[in-house]
């Protein structure tokens, strides 16, 4: 049986994961807008990804016999200055998502929850790699640049980005 507290942290979890999917639907929608067809299909696969970690955290919390309350989820941000800074966000929002996982964590261990605190290592781990994919990427674009040939560079440099974590 897991603890109150922790129903309810990973309710809350459910929320951020379903809200990052939501946004990265947005951000895929305004690439579209954009002419940004790899960025699009980059951001349409992330937020496919985010909602398969919602989905993960749903499965633990019904096979650990606890309740799952859906949230009602805000009007994500809808416009963005150019690609950078759609990923500057992006990398925000990573950033927010890992330190919710590390408060888990925490009261996990507080809790003396050693399961949900193996659960969430994984979620450790993913976070670690998606920073770091998101910031690599921004370096990258930046290197290249915006003008002239860079937008379409960066683009196809999008549309080929494998998660190194597929790899390994
Ligand atoms: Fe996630
Ligand atoms: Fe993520």
């Amino acid at each position: 049986m897991l603890q109150e507290n922790m129903i309810a942290a990973l309710n809350e979890q459910v929320t951020m994961e379903s809200t990052a999917s939501h946004k990265y639907l947005a951000m895929a929608c305004w690439a579209e807008t954009q002419s940004l067809e790899g960025c699009a299909s980059f951001m349409f696969r992330q937020s496919d990804e985010e909602r398969m970690h919602m989905m993960k955290i749903i499965n633990y919390l019904h096979d650990s016999g606890a309740e799952v309350k859906i949230s009602e989820l805000g009007t994500p941000e809808t416009n963005f200055g150019n690609v950078i800074e759609l990923f500057e966000e992006a990398l925000k929002n990573e950033q927010a998502v890992s330190a919710s996982i590390d408060r888990l964590v925490e009261l996990a261990i507080k809790n003396r929850d050693y399961k949900t605190n193996q659960f969430l290592q994984w979620y450790v781990e993913e976070q670690h790699e998606e920073e770091t994919s998101f910031m690599k990427l921004i370096d990258r674009m930046k290197l290249i640049g915006l003008d002239g040939q860079g937008l379409y560079m960066i683009d196809e440099m999008l549309a080929k980005f494998e998660p190194e974590e597929e790899n390994a």
